[in-house]
């Protein structure tokens, strides 16, 4: 394994450490660090589209072998501000854990709309999840463009 690999697999590991203590420190100052970071080499318009939060490891990945340099928390606030502005999310196949980060919904919640959806065999709309105890109507209908159903 070549140091760059071994090194963007010790940041991912770091990085999902640090997601786990989310909710330290504000968005505004995420969105700071992920301006400085990911701003530096070519504007951050270029990481515009949505992406699954497993994309978004691997695209982070691939700027750490292109040279993206920070610490380990700063990537983390990274990706934690990508995963709360600009993470789609596919209801019907995500983790408990991927859904709560996206949708900004306790694990608790998560894992009680994961078990709904083995019961309901699968959401097809909105309502379904709206519907589902433990979550904010308000909260999937702020980011309805991001999820997905299949
Ligand atoms: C060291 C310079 C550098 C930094 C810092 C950097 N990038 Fe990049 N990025 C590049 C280069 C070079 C390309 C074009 C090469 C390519 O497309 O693989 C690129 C392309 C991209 C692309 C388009 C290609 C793709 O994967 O779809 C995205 C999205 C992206 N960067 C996101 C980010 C994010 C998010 C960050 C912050 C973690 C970041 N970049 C930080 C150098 C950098």
């Amino acid at each position: 394994m070549g140091i760059a690999l071994v090194r963007a697999l010790l940041l991912l590991s770091g990085m999902a450490a640090l997601s786990e203590s989310a909710h330290s420190g504000g968005e505004r100052d995420d969105k700071a660090v992920y301006e400085a970071v990911c701003g530096s080499c070519h504007p951050t318009s270029l990481a515009g589209g949505l992406r699954s939060e497993r994309e978004w490891k691997e695209t982070i990945a691939a700027m750490v072998r292109l040279g993206a340099a920070a610490t380990e928390e700063e990537f983390a606030r990274v990706l934690r501000y990508l995963v709360r502005t600009q993470t789609k999310v596919n209801v019907n196949s995500a983790t408990a854990k991927e859904i709560a980060s996206v949708l900004d919904i306790s694990e608790t919640s998560a894992k009680a709309l994961v078990a709904r959806r083995t019961e309901k065999r699968g959401f097809r709309t909105l309502e379904d999840l709206k519907e589902a105890p433990g979550v904010e109507a308000s909260k999937i209908e702020a980011r309805k463009d991001r999820i997905v159903f299949r």
